[in-house]
Protein backbone atom coordinates (compact mmCIF):
# COMPACT_ATOMS: atom_id res chain seq x y z
CA UNK A 1 0.00 0.00 0.00
CA UNK A 2 1.22 3.59 -0.96
CA UNK A 3 2.32 5.75 2.06
CA UNK A 4 -0.17 7.75 3.71
CA UNK A 5 -0.17 11.79 1.81
CA UNK A 6 0.78 14.60 3.78
CA UNK A 7 -1.99 16.62 4.21
CA UNK A 8 -2.40 20.34 3.95
CA UNK A 9 -4.53 22.14 6.27
CA UNK A 10 -7.85 23.73 5.38
CA UNK A 11 -6.73 26.91 5.97
CA UNK A 12 -8.62 29.92 4.32
CA UNK A 13 -11.42 29.94 1.83
CA UNK A 14 -12.48 27.50 -0.96
CA UNK A 15 -14.08 29.05 -4.16
CA UNK A 16 -16.54 26.66 -5.44
CA UNK A 17 -16.73 27.10 -9.30
CA UNK A 18 -20.07 25.82 -10.98
CA UNK A 19 -20.39 26.18 -14.91
CA UNK A 20 -23.95 25.69 -14.82
CA UNK A 21 -26.00 27.52 -12.47
CA UNK A 22 -29.69 25.85 -12.65
CA UNK A 23 -31.40 23.68 -10.61
CA UNK A 24 -28.63 21.71 -9.25
CA UNK A 25 -26.23 24.69 -9.06
CA UNK A 26 -28.83 26.69 -7.18
CA UNK A 27 -29.74 24.19 -5.21
CA UNK A 28 -26.40 23.32 -3.85
CA UNK A 29 -25.55 27.11 -2.69
CA UNK A 30 -28.91 27.88 -1.07
CA UNK A 31 -28.58 24.45 1.03
CA UNK A 32 -25.22 25.43 1.99
CA UNK A 33 -26.57 29.05 3.18
CA UNK A 34 -29.31 28.35 4.81
CA UNK A 35 -27.55 25.40 6.85
CA UNK A 36 -24.95 28.11 7.33
CA UNK A 37 -28.00 30.59 9.05
CA UNK A 38 -29.22 27.10 11.06
CA UNK A 39 -32.50 27.10 8.88
CA UNK A 40 -32.36 23.85 7.01
CA UNK A 41 -30.02 20.29 7.73
CA UNK A 42 -28.00 18.92 4.84
CA UNK A 43 -29.86 15.54 4.56
CA UNK A 44 -27.48 13.19 1.77
CA UNK A 45 -24.40 14.88 2.68
CA UNK A 46 -21.61 12.20 3.91
CA UNK A 47 -19.23 15.23 4.50
CA UNK A 48 -21.59 16.94 6.66
CA UNK A 49 -23.69 13.70 8.53
CA UNK A 50 -21.22 10.65 7.85
CA UNK A 51 -18.98 9.06 10.82
CA UNK A 52 -16.46 6.71 9.83
CA UNK A 53 -15.48 3.54 12.15
CA UNK A 54 -12.37 3.13 12.97
CA UNK A 55 -9.77 0.43 14.19
CA UNK A 56 -12.10 -2.75 15.33
CA UNK A 57 -15.79 -2.32 16.67
CA UNK A 58 -14.65 -3.33 19.94
CA UNK A 59 -12.74 -0.05 20.55
CA UNK A 60 -15.58 2.17 19.56
CA UNK A 61 -13.80 4.56 17.55
CA UNK A 62 -16.72 6.74 15.36
CA UNK A 63 -15.57 9.88 14.51
CA UNK A 64 -17.30 12.32 12.19
CA UNK A 65 -15.41 12.63 8.48
CA UNK A 66 -15.17 16.27 9.16
CA UNK A 67 -13.52 15.50 12.48
CA UNK A 68 -11.27 12.24 11.45
CA UNK A 69 -9.95 14.77 8.45
CA UNK A 70 -9.27 18.40 7.45
CA UNK A 71 -12.12 19.42 5.23
CA UNK A 72 -13.07 22.87 4.72
CA UNK A 73 -15.67 24.37 6.56
CA UNK A 74 -19.36 25.52 5.55
CA UNK A 75 -18.19 28.94 6.55
CA UNK A 76 -15.29 29.12 4.30
CA UNK A 77 -17.03 28.25 0.77
CA UNK A 78 -17.86 30.53 -1.89
CA UNK A 79 -19.49 30.54 -4.60
CA UNK A 80 -19.32 31.51 -8.47
CA UNK A 81 -20.91 30.21 -11.29
CA UNK A 82 -20.99 30.80 -15.48
CA UNK A 83 -24.40 30.30 -17.09
CA UNK A 84 -25.79 31.81 -20.78
CA UNK A 85 -28.73 32.92 -18.81
CA UNK A 86 -27.90 35.67 -16.76
CA UNK A 87 -30.41 35.14 -14.08
CA UNK A 88 -28.93 35.84 -10.42
CA UNK A 89 -29.33 32.62 -7.77
CA UNK A 90 -32.66 33.93 -6.71
CA UNK A 91 -34.49 34.40 -10.22
CA UNK A 92 -32.61 31.31 -11.36
CA UNK A 93 -33.98 29.31 -8.54
CA UNK A 94 -37.31 30.77 -8.92
CA UNK A 95 -37.09 29.36 -12.68
CA UNK A 96 -35.81 25.87 -11.64
CA UNK A 97 -38.68 25.76 -8.85
CA UNK A 98 -36.78 23.11 -6.70
CA UNK A 99 -36.97 24.85 -3.34
CA UNK A 100 -40.11 27.22 -2.10
CA UNK A 101 -39.98 30.30 -0.87
CA UNK A 102 -40.44 29.80 2.38
CA UNK A 103 -36.60 28.64 2.00
CA UNK A 104 -35.54 31.25 -1.23
CA UNK A 105 -36.79 34.69 0.23
CA UNK A 106 -34.74 34.53 3.91
CA UNK A 107 -31.62 33.84 1.94
CA UNK A 108 -32.68 36.74 -1.34
CA UNK A 109 -29.95 38.89 -0.53
CA UNK A 110 -27.26 36.10 -0.60
CA UNK A 111 -28.69 34.28 -3.80
CA UNK A 112 -29.07 37.98 -5.40
CA UNK A 113 -25.40 38.48 -4.95
CA UNK A 114 -24.33 35.53 -7.65
CA UNK A 115 -24.53 36.51 -10.65
CA UNK A 116 -22.97 33.99 -13.57
CA UNK A 117 -20.34 34.97 -15.60
CA UNK A 118 -20.61 34.65 -19.00
CA UNK A 119 -20.59 31.04 -20.26
CA UNK A 120 -18.63 29.28 -23.02
CA UNK A 121 -21.72 27.85 -24.62
CA UNK A 122 -23.12 27.27 -28.35
CA UNK A 123 -26.38 25.87 -29.26
CA UNK A 124 -24.68 23.39 -31.42
CA UNK A 125 -23.62 21.18 -28.50
CA UNK A 126 -26.63 22.15 -26.36
CA UNK A 127 -29.68 22.96 -29.04
CA UNK A 128 -33.04 23.39 -26.85
CA UNK A 129 -31.64 26.23 -25.18
CA UNK A 130 -29.85 29.73 -25.84
CA UNK A 131 -29.36 32.92 -24.01
CA UNK A 132 -27.52 36.11 -24.25
CA UNK A 133 -24.60 35.79 -21.45
CA UNK A 134 -21.96 34.07 -23.45
CA UNK A 135 -18.62 34.95 -24.50
CA UNK A 136 -17.27 35.82 -27.84
CA UNK A 137 -13.70 34.79 -29.46
CA UNK A 138 -12.46 33.98 -32.80
CA UNK A 139 -10.85 31.01 -31.36
CA UNK A 140 -12.14 27.83 -28.83
CA UNK A 141 -8.38 28.35 -27.71
CA UNK A 142 -9.51 32.43 -26.98
CA UNK A 143 -12.46 31.39 -24.81
CA UNK A 144 -10.13 28.64 -22.60
CA UNK A 145 -8.01 31.76 -21.81
CA UNK A 146 -10.79 33.96 -20.72
CA UNK A 147 -12.17 31.75 -18.78
CA UNK A 148 -8.90 30.98 -17.28
CA UNK A 149 -9.18 34.87 -16.64
CA UNK A 150 -12.12 34.03 -14.93
CA UNK A 151 -10.93 31.86 -12.82
CA UNK A 152 -7.84 33.91 -11.69
CA UNK A 153 -10.13 37.12 -11.42
CA UNK A 154 -12.62 35.34 -8.88
CA UNK A 155 -10.25 33.82 -6.60
CA UNK A 156 -8.40 36.96 -6.31
CA UNK A 157 -11.86 38.72 -5.85
CA UNK A 158 -12.90 36.75 -3.15
CA UNK A 159 -9.65 35.80 -1.44
CA UNK A 160 -9.75 32.14 -1.78
CA UNK A 161 -6.81 30.17 -1.39
CA UNK A 162 -8.16 27.11 -3.54
CA UNK A 163 -10.71 27.01 -5.48
CA UNK A 164 -12.60 24.01 -7.26
CA UNK A 165 -14.81 23.53 -10.30
CA UNK A 166 -18.01 21.45 -10.43
CA UNK A 167 -19.64 21.10 -13.65
CA UNK A 168 -23.54 21.17 -13.55
CA UNK A 169 -24.80 22.55 -17.32
CA UNK A 170 -27.02 20.87 -19.36
CA UNK A 171 -25.98 18.11 -21.05
CA UNK A 172 -24.33 18.04 -24.78
CA UNK A 173 -24.95 16.10 -27.05
CA UNK A 174 -23.08 12.30 -27.81
CA UNK A 175 -19.64 13.02 -28.67
CA UNK A 176 -16.81 10.05 -28.89
CA UNK A 177 -13.11 10.50 -28.06
CA UNK A 178 -11.46 11.00 -30.72
CA UNK A 179 -8.10 11.82 -32.38
CA UNK A 180 -8.14 15.42 -31.17
CA UNK A 181 -8.70 14.01 -27.84
CA UNK A 182 -5.49 11.61 -27.52
CA UNK A 183 -3.00 14.27 -25.90
CA UNK A 184 -2.59 17.65 -24.74
CA UNK A 185 -0.73 18.75 -28.01
CA UNK A 186 -3.63 17.71 -30.35
CA UNK A 187 -6.37 19.08 -28.15
CA UNK A 188 -4.71 22.41 -27.58
CA UNK A 189 -4.43 22.36 -31.52
CA UNK A 190 -8.25 21.88 -31.90
CA UNK A 191 -8.78 24.75 -29.40
CA UNK A 192 -7.09 26.82 -31.89
CA UNK A 193 -8.64 25.05 -34.88
CA UNK A 194 -12.34 25.71 -33.43
CA UNK A 195 -12.07 21.87 -34.26
CA UNK A 196 -16.06 20.73 -33.83
CA UNK A 197 -15.12 17.79 -31.77
CA UNK A 198 -14.62 20.40 -28.74
CA UNK A 199 -17.21 21.10 -26.95
CA UNK A 200 -18.00 23.59 -24.14
CA UNK A 201 -17.71 21.38 -21.28
CA UNK A 202 -14.07 20.31 -22.39
CA UNK A 203 -13.00 23.60 -22.25
CA UNK A 204 -13.96 24.17 -18.88
CA UNK A 205 -12.58 21.04 -18.01
CA UNK A 206 -9.08 22.17 -19.78
CA UNK A 207 -8.89 25.73 -18.00
CA UNK A 208 -10.06 24.35 -14.68
CA UNK A 209 -6.75 21.49 -15.31
CA UNK A 210 -4.61 24.02 -16.69
CA UNK A 211 -4.79 26.56 -13.26
CA UNK A 212 -4.61 23.78 -11.01
CA UNK A 213 -8.17 23.94 -10.15
CA UNK A 214 -9.97 20.09 -9.28
CA UNK A 215 -12.70 19.49 -11.81
CA UNK A 216 -15.59 16.92 -11.84
CA UNK A 217 -17.96 16.27 -14.40
CA UNK A 218 -21.95 16.03 -12.95
CA UNK A 219 -23.50 15.56 -16.14
CA UNK A 220 -22.89 12.45 -18.83
CA UNK A 221 -21.13 14.40 -21.47
CA UNK A 222 -17.15 13.61 -22.07
CA UNK A 223 -15.75 16.90 -20.27
CA UNK A 224 -12.43 15.69 -18.75
CA UNK A 225 -13.29 12.55 -19.07
CA UNK A 226 -10.89 12.07 -22.29
CA UNK A 227 -7.41 11.20 -22.18
CA UNK A 228 -5.82 14.77 -23.19
CA UNK A 229 -6.84 15.83 -19.86
CA UNK A 230 -6.41 12.79 -17.74
CA UNK A 231 -3.04 13.11 -18.24
CA UNK A 232 -2.72 16.55 -17.79
CA UNK A 233 -4.87 16.24 -14.81
CA UNK A 234 -2.51 13.71 -13.53
CA UNK A 235 0.66 15.34 -14.65
CA UNK A 236 -0.31 18.36 -12.96
CA UNK A 237 -1.16 17.22 -9.77
CA UNK A 238 -4.73 18.28 -10.35
CA UNK A 239 -7.87 15.90 -8.92
CA UNK A 240 -10.74 14.75 -11.48
CA UNK A 241 -13.73 12.82 -11.22
CA UNK A 242 -16.68 12.54 -13.27
CA UNK A 243 -19.37 11.62 -14.98
CA UNK A 244 -23.31 11.89 -14.18
CA UNK A 245 -24.40 12.33 -10.62
CA UNK A 246 -25.90 9.21 -9.48
CA UNK A 247 -29.36 10.57 -8.28
CA UNK A 248 -32.83 9.47 -8.86
CA UNK A 249 -33.52 6.19 -10.70
CA UNK A 250 -30.48 5.09 -11.41
CA UNK A 251 -29.53 5.48 -7.44
CA UNK A 252 -32.48 3.02 -7.11
CA UNK A 253 -30.98 0.48 -9.72
CA UNK A 254 -27.42 0.41 -7.83
CA UNK A 255 -28.69 -0.05 -4.44
CA UNK A 256 -31.54 -2.56 -5.75
CA UNK A 257 -29.44 -4.55 -8.68
CA UNK A 258 -26.46 -5.43 -6.03
CA UNK A 259 -29.30 -6.82 -3.61
CA UNK A 260 -30.24 -8.87 -6.35
CA UNK A 261 -27.46 -9.96 -7.57
CA UNK A 262 -25.56 -10.97 -3.90
CA UNK A 263 -28.80 -13.23 -3.57
CA UNK A 264 -27.96 -15.24 -7.07
CA UNK A 265 -31.70 -13.90 -8.07
CA UNK A 266 -31.69 -13.82 -12.49
CA UNK A 267 -33.34 -10.71 -13.55
CA UNK A 268 -35.19 -10.93 -17.14
CA UNK A 269 -36.07 -7.08 -17.94
CA UNK A 270 -35.70 -3.97 -15.86
CA UNK A 271 -37.73 -1.45 -17.78
CA UNK A 272 -37.09 2.09 -16.67
CA UNK A 273 -39.25 5.18 -17.50
CA UNK A 274 -39.41 9.21 -16.40
CA UNK A 275 -41.57 11.54 -16.67
CA UNK A 276 -39.76 15.36 -16.03
CA UNK A 277 -41.11 19.10 -16.55
CA UNK A 278 -37.64 20.78 -15.92
CA UNK A 279 -35.39 22.62 -18.04
CA UNK A 280 -32.76 19.36 -17.92
CA UNK A 281 -35.87 17.73 -19.02
CA UNK A 282 -35.91 19.93 -22.15
CA UNK A 283 -32.62 19.59 -23.07
CA UNK A 284 -32.82 15.53 -22.88
CA UNK A 285 -35.80 15.94 -25.58
CA UNK A 286 -33.26 16.36 -27.75
CA UNK A 287 -32.46 12.83 -29.27
CA UNK A 288 -28.51 13.82 -29.04
CA UNK A 289 -28.41 14.83 -26.03
CA UNK A 290 -30.90 11.84 -24.64
CA UNK A 291 -27.96 9.46 -26.50
CA UNK A 292 -25.70 11.15 -23.94
CA UNK A 293 -27.57 10.32 -21.13
CA UNK A 294 -28.96 6.80 -22.36
CA UNK A 295 -24.87 5.24 -22.82
CA UNK A 296 -24.67 6.69 -18.93
CA UNK A 297 -27.76 5.02 -17.77
CA UNK A 298 -27.40 2.07 -19.43
CA UNK A 299 -23.90 0.99 -18.48
CA UNK A 300 -24.76 0.47 -14.97
CA UNK A 301 -26.67 -3.03 -14.89
CA UNK A 302 -23.82 -4.81 -17.36
CA UNK A 303 -21.18 -3.65 -14.99
CA UNK A 304 -23.07 -4.91 -11.82
CA UNK A 305 -24.56 -7.86 -13.24
CA UNK A 306 -22.08 -9.04 -14.77
CA UNK A 307 -23.67 -11.29 -17.85
CA UNK A 308 -20.58 -12.46 -18.94
CA UNK A 309 -19.83 -15.15 -15.75
CA UNK A 310 -23.44 -15.25 -14.86
CA UNK A 311 -25.19 -16.05 -18.11
CA UNK A 312 -27.85 -18.13 -16.83
CA UNK A 313 -28.94 -15.43 -14.62
CA UNK A 314 -28.65 -12.54 -16.51
CA UNK A 315 -27.25 -13.54 -20.12
CA UNK A 316 -30.66 -12.23 -21.90
CA UNK A 317 -31.44 -9.26 -19.32
CA UNK A 318 -33.36 -6.71 -21.43
CA UNK A 319 -32.98 -3.28 -20.02
CA UNK A 320 -34.53 -0.18 -21.76
CA UNK A 321 -34.66 3.47 -20.52
CA UNK A 322 -36.78 6.19 -21.12
CA UNK A 323 -37.10 9.88 -20.91
CA UNK A 324 -40.01 12.03 -21.44
CA UNK A 325 -40.50 15.67 -21.04
CA UNK A 326 -43.72 16.21 -18.99
CA UNK A 327 -43.51 19.64 -18.06
CA UNK A 328 -46.94 20.05 -15.18
CA UNK A 329 -44.33 18.00 -13.30
CA UNK A 330 -41.54 20.04 -13.14
CA UNK A 331 -38.35 19.19 -10.80
CA UNK A 332 -40.41 16.57 -9.39
CA UNK A 333 -39.81 13.87 -11.57
CA UNK A 334 -41.67 10.63 -11.39
CA UNK A 335 -39.57 7.19 -12.06
CA UNK A 336 -41.23 3.85 -12.98
CA UNK A 337 -39.24 0.58 -12.95
CA UNK A 338 -40.43 -2.96 -13.71
CA UNK A 339 -38.18 -5.56 -12.83
CA UNK A 340 -38.62 -8.73 -14.16
CA UNK A 341 -36.90 -11.13 -11.45
CA UNK A 342 -36.68 -15.03 -11.44
CA UNK A 343 -36.16 -17.06 -8.20
CA UNK A 344 -36.00 -20.57 -7.22
CA UNK A 345 -36.24 -23.17 -10.57
CA UNK A 346 -37.07 -20.65 -12.55
CA UNK A 347 -40.36 -19.66 -11.18
CA UNK A 348 -40.96 -15.53 -12.54
CA UNK A 349 -41.71 -12.53 -10.23
CA UNK A 350 -42.02 -9.01 -10.52
CA UNK A 351 -41.05 -5.89 -8.52
CA UNK A 352 -42.53 -1.99 -9.11
CA UNK A 353 -40.82 0.96 -7.84
CA UNK A 354 -42.90 4.14 -8.60
CA UNK A 355 -40.07 6.52 -6.83
CA UNK A 356 -41.64 10.41 -7.12
CA UNK A 357 -38.21 12.02 -6.54
CA UNK A 358 -36.42 15.51 -6.72
CA UNK A 359 -33.93 15.26 -8.02
CA UNK A 360 -31.46 17.88 -7.49
CA UNK A 361 -32.37 17.40 -3.88
CA UNK A 362 -30.77 14.17 -4.28
CA UNK A 363 -27.92 16.38 -6.69
CA UNK A 364 -26.96 18.97 -4.37
CA UNK A 365 -25.14 16.84 -1.42
CA UNK A 366 -22.92 15.25 -3.86
CA UNK A 367 -21.88 18.21 -5.41
CA UNK A 368 -20.93 19.96 -2.13
CA UNK A 369 -19.09 16.71 -0.69
CA UNK A 370 -17.35 16.42 -4.54
CA UNK A 371 -16.27 20.23 -3.48
CA UNK A 372 -14.86 19.31 -0.51
CA UNK A 373 -13.47 15.53 -1.14
CA UNK A 374 -11.74 17.05 -4.63
CA UNK A 375 -10.34 20.01 -2.57
CA UNK A 376 -9.07 17.51 -0.31
CA UNK A 377 -7.65 15.02 -2.62
CA UNK A 378 -5.56 18.27 -3.73
CA UNK A 379 -4.43 19.42 -0.83
CA UNK A 380 -3.33 15.66 -0.28
CA UNK A 381 -1.38 15.89 -3.60
CA UNK A 382 -3.57 13.21 -4.93
CA UNK A 383 -3.79 14.32 -8.86
CA UNK A 384 -5.42 12.43 -11.87
CA UNK A 385 -8.62 10.55 -11.64
CA UNK A 386 -10.42 9.95 -8.39
CA UNK A 387 -12.10 6.78 -8.77
CA UNK A 388 -12.95 6.55 -5.13
CA UNK A 389 -15.51 9.05 -5.64
CA UNK A 390 -17.25 6.76 -8.06
CA UNK A 391 -19.68 6.58 -5.05
CA UNK A 392 -21.07 9.91 -6.69
CA UNK A 393 -21.18 9.24 -10.31
CA UNK A 394 -23.05 7.00 -12.40
CA UNK A 395 -20.24 6.36 -15.05
CA UNK A 396 -17.43 6.30 -12.79
CA UNK A 397 -14.37 7.78 -14.65
CA UNK A 398 -11.83 5.29 -14.23
CA UNK A 399 -7.84 4.42 -15.53
CA UNK A 400 -7.58 3.15 -18.78
CA UNK A 401 -8.61 -0.31 -19.62
CA UNK A 402 -9.73 -0.65 -15.78
CA UNK A 403 -13.88 -1.66 -15.78
CA UNK A 404 -15.74 0.92 -13.56
CA UNK A 405 -17.36 -0.23 -10.30
CA UNK A 406 -20.78 0.82 -9.88
CA UNK A 407 -22.13 -1.30 -7.37
CA UNK A 408 -23.10 1.55 -4.60
CA UNK A 409 -21.94 -0.38 -1.65
CA UNK A 410 -18.57 -1.55 -2.98
CA UNK A 411 -18.21 2.06 -4.23
CA UNK A 412 -19.22 3.18 -0.11
CA UNK A 413 -16.77 1.14 1.59
CA UNK A 414 -13.94 1.69 -1.41
CA UNK A 415 -14.44 6.03 -0.61
CA UNK A 416 -14.58 5.29 3.28
CA UNK A 417 -11.14 3.05 2.86
CA UNK A 418 -9.35 5.90 0.85
CA UNK A 419 -10.35 8.04 4.15
CA UNK A 420 -9.16 5.95 6.50
CA UNK A 421 -5.77 5.68 4.52
CA UNK A 422 -5.57 9.03 3.92
CA UNK A 423 -5.94 9.71 7.63
CA UNK A 424 -3.34 6.95 8.46
CA UNK A 425 -5.78 4.48 9.75
CA UNK A 426 -6.19 1.09 8.59
CA UNK A 427 -8.54 -0.16 5.95
CA UNK A 428 -11.70 -2.16 6.90
CA UNK A 429 -11.79 -5.74 5.79
CA UNK A 430 -14.53 -6.93 7.76
CA UNK A 431 -13.15 -10.45 8.20
CA UNK A 432 -13.29 -10.24 12.15
CA UNK A 433 -11.84 -12.83 12.97
CA UNK A 434 -10.24 -11.79 15.61
CA UNK A 435 -13.09 -11.27 17.76
CA UNK A 436 -13.29 -15.07 18.30
CA UNK A 437 -9.75 -15.90 19.09
N1 LIG B 1 -30.69 17.07 -11.24
C1 LIG B 1 -30.04 15.95 -11.05
O1 LIG B 1 -30.28 15.24 -10.12
C2 LIG B 1 -28.98 15.51 -11.99
C3 LIG B 1 -28.51 14.22 -11.87
C4 LIG B 1 -27.50 13.78 -12.72
C5 LIG B 1 -26.99 14.65 -13.65
N2 LIG B 1 -27.49 15.90 -13.74
C6 LIG B 1 -26.95 16.75 -14.77
O2 LIG B 1 -26.54 17.96 -14.19
C7 LIG B 1 -26.75 18.99 -15.13
C8 LIG B 1 -27.55 20.09 -14.48
O3 LIG B 1 -28.85 19.63 -14.16
P1 LIG B 1 -29.97 20.69 -13.77
O4 LIG B 1 -31.16 19.91 -13.37
O5 LIG B 1 -29.40 21.69 -12.85
O6 LIG B 1 -30.27 21.37 -15.19
P2 LIG B 1 -30.67 22.88 -15.48
O7 LIG B 1 -31.10 22.89 -16.90
O8 LIG B 1 -31.61 23.41 -14.46
O9 LIG B 1 -29.31 23.68 -15.32
C9 LIG B 1 -28.26 23.60 -16.23
C10 LIG B 1 -27.76 24.99 -16.48
O10 LIG B 1 -26.57 24.88 -17.27
C11 LIG B 1 -26.56 25.99 -18.11
N3 LIG B 1 -25.60 25.71 -19.17
C12 LIG B 1 -25.76 24.97 -20.28
N4 LIG B 1 -24.61 24.97 -21.01
C13 LIG B 1 -23.72 25.71 -20.32
C14 LIG B 1 -22.39 26.10 -20.57
N5 LIG B 1 -21.76 25.71 -21.67
N6 LIG B 1 -21.76 26.87 -19.65
C15 LIG B 1 -22.41 27.27 -18.52
N7 LIG B 1 -23.68 26.95 -18.25
C16 LIG B 1 -24.33 26.18 -19.14
C17 LIG B 1 -28.00 26.15 -18.54
O11 LIG B 1 -28.27 27.44 -19.03
C18 LIG B 1 -28.74 25.85 -17.26
O12 LIG B 1 -29.03 27.02 -16.52
C19 LIG B 1 -27.43 18.36 -16.34
O13 LIG B 1 -26.44 18.04 -17.29
C20 LIG B 1 -27.99 17.11 -15.79
O14 LIG B 1 -28.15 16.12 -16.74
C21 LIG B 1 -28.47 16.35 -12.93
Amino acid sequence: MSDRPEIKPAEGRLGVLLPGFGAVGTTVVAGVEAARQGLAPLIGSLTQLNTIRLGKRTEKRAPLIREFLPLTALDDLVFGAWDPIPDDGYDSARVAGVLERHHLDPIEDFLRSIRPMPAVFDTAYVRKLDGPNVKTGSTKMELAEQLRDDIRRFRDENGCDRLVMVWGGSTEIFLRPGPVHETLESFEEGLRNNDPAIAPSMIYAYAAILEGVPYANGAPNLSADIPALEAAAAERGVPIGGKDFKTGQTLMKTILAPGLKTRMLGIQGWFSTNILGNRDGAVLDDPDSFKTKEESKLGVLEHILQPDMYPELYGNLYHKVRINYYPPRGDNKEGWDNIDIVGWMGYPMQIKVDFLCRDSILAAPIVLDLALFLDLASRAGMGGIQEWLSFYFKSPQTAPGLYPEHDIFIQHRKLKNTLRWMGGEEPLTHLGLEYYE
